[in-house]
């Protein structure tokens, strides 16, 4: 019989265990849940993903022959997990604040009754992937699919009626399906087909649609020191984000963090149904007082719950906020096998890992030829801002978009905190390409005109700071400020302000135009000698700021031009 040899935090040694890489195994007396993750030869390494002190050597140790699965079907949604897709609320529930150990608690409820129609009939030959059924699942219709090892001949299918998750409700080659399915967690769920990505995702943030857009079944990492601003990006993009489905993986590091995740999201309304934003969303969190090595399973539990709502045709985001706990997770476990350590303590494959997660976003085509997303985001906190450090630059390897959050703008309350000349999108161009069919023909040159005048700012700064900017040549100073507008009215965006939170790409589009229609006619009329201090002076422009705020931003939109160009008119006729 396989039992503990040795112990040492999350990792446990067993001597005597048939085991292959990844078996979940029961741990102790108090039968701790965990995961084989080495194997060297008749030692088994465990990762525990519940707290081990007490645990003594001796103890037995039962494989369950399984890989770490999670439950995949009706009722995801709304629902609270932790790393290993236990039910937040139900173990609270039955055992109070602290999570007892060795407790079982089952993922999806398997006693409430669905609505079941089916979509497939006796006889039919079936494909894993195939949609035989739909429930309903708050305003998302939940679709069941043959699992994706599974295809033969429907032999049998339950008629429309309530059923739960753990019902058969039909037969293949005569072998039961329910709408529950179990996936193991480390294995990315087939597809078709890898598509382009080339729709964007849009999120409603002026600065992230129109300068560093992220394309559906894309990838993006928000680097940011501490209070930058990366959690209420992700709260904004499961909030804005045109996606069906969000999971937030909260991976908080000071207690408190994820607290008020915890509190908050339950009570955010989706600002497009009025409904709350739970029914579409599915959160995992980690508390710090939550073993690490379920944490660094979290990662794997939300990717997998993602690409199950994509299999059934729906664009999924997730975020994970932050990476850089998973990252530590790693970390800690790998000292604790006495693994050689890479730089600064991080385990050789922290690289191999940050891709491999990355490399499950896409967009797809589905086993049941639909077209699928999932998009990636995720947050990461560098100690003490350093972009240099392994976890930004590895995953700044992989990643597509780059939002570099910016302790000096956020300290200055320029919101949200991008730093635009440091930020960038490998989708750019075909992205702008979708935003010139769909919007405007003339979105890239435009987003092009602001980030060259963004630039060029930057390099007069410097020239100012030594000379001052009177002595700038007109033309100059009338450029830095055009990209004081491009900055304050057009990338600055309060997440908090009732009708500026959003932004849709129309709304986005026309600030920038307003502001590039001013710049146009402030370098006709410096051309027809206006002075530039006249020019600098006229109050009409503040029109465009103010527009922002409110709901008809299209006729105010017009009015400041309308102004401006009044104002302008008027100087050339003094
Ligand atoms: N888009 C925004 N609009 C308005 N205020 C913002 C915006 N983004 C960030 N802030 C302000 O900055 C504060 C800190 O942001 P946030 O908590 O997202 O930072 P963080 O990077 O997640 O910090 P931590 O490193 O502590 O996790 C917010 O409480 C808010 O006041
Ligand atoms: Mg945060």
């Amino acid at each position: 019989m396989a039992e503990v040899f040795r112990v040492s935090g999350p990792a446990v040694i067993a001597d005597g265990l048939n085991a292959r890489m990844y078996d979940v195994v029961k741990v102790g007396d108090e039968k701790l849940l965990g995961e084989v993750i080495e194997i060297e030869g008749d030692k088994a390494i465990i990762q525990v993903y519940e707290d081990t002190s007490g645990l003594k050597p001796g103890e037995p140790v039962e494989n369950t022959d399984n890989p770490l699965t999670v439950e995949l079907g009706p009722g995801l949604l709304a629902n609270i997990y932790d790393g290993v897709q236990r039910p937040l609320p139900e173990i609270k529930a039955l055992l109070g604040d602290f999570i007892k150990r060795g407790a079982y608690v089952s993922s999806l409820d398997k006693k409430k009754k669905w609505h079941f129609v089916p979509a497939a009939k006796k006889g039919e030959r079936v494909d894993g992937g195939r949609i035989i059924g739909t429930v309903k699942e708050y305003n998302i219709i939940h679709k069941i699919l043959v699992p994706p090892a599974v295809k033969g001949v429907i032999t049998e299918i339950k008629k429309e009626g309530d059923y739960t998750v753990d019902d058969a409700i039909g037969t293949v080659d005569g072998k039961e399906i329910k709408m529950m399915q179990k996936w193991p967690i480390r294995k990315p769920r087939p597809s078709k087909e890898k598509l382009l990505p080339e729709m964007p995702m849009i999120t409603g943030q002026r600065v992230l649609d129109a300068l560093f857009p992220v394309a559906k079944g894309g990838t993006a990492s928000v680097p940011g020191p501490f209070g930058a601003g990366k959690t209420v990006v992700g709260h904004q993009l499961a909030k804005w984000s045109d996606v069906d489905i969000f999971v937030y993986i909260g991976c908080g590091e000071r207690g408190n963090e994820m607290t008020e995740v915890l509190k908050e999201f339950p009570e955010l309304l989706d600002p497009k149904t009025g409904k709350p934003l739970m029914e579409r969303t599915v959160l995992i969190a980690n508390t710090s007082n939550m073993p690490v090595a379920a944490r660094e399973a979290s990662i794997y539990t939300g990717i997998t719950i993602a690409e199950y709502y994509r299999d059934m045709g729906y664009n999924v985001a997730l975020m994970a906020d932050s990476t850089s706990r998973w990252a530590e997770a790693m970390r800690e476990i790998s000292s604790r096998l006495e693994e050689m350590p890479g730089e600064e303590g991080y385990p050789a494959y922290l690289s191999a890992r940050l891709s491999e997660f990355y490399e499950r976003a896409g967009r797809v085509v589905t086993l049941n030829n639909e077209t699928g997303s999932v998009t990636i985001i995720g947050a990461v906190s560098p100690p003490g801002g350093d972009l240099s450090e392994p976890v930004t630059q590895a995953t700044q390897r992989v990643v597509k978009t780059y939002w570099a959050l910016d302790a000096k703008l956020a300290n200055r309350r320029h919101f949200p905190a991008i730093n635009w000349l440091a930020s960038y999108s490998q989708y750019e161009d075909t992205l702008n390409r979708w935003y010139a069919e769909n919007v405007s023909a003339d979105w890239p040159a435009m987003v092009a005109e602001a980030k060259k005048i963004l630039t060029e700012e930057e390099r007069l700064q410097e020239i100012v700071q030594l000379i001052g900017s009177d002595a700038l040549p007109d033309k100059e100073q009338l450029t830095l400020d055009i990209a004081k507008l491009i900055r304050e009215f057009f990338l600055q965006q309060s997440a908090f302000h009732e009708v500026d939170s959003y932004s849709e790409p129309k709304k986005t589009h026309m600030i920038l135009k307003s502001i590039l229609n001013y710049s146009e006619k402030a370098r006709f009329a410096l051309k027809s000698a206006i002075p530039v201090k006249d020019i600098l002076k006229i109050k009409s422009k503040n029109l465009i700021s103010n527009a922002k705020f409110e709901k008809d931003y299209a006729s105010a939109l017009a009015n400041a031009d309308r102004e401006i160009e009044k104002e302008l008119g008027a100087l050339s006729k003094q």
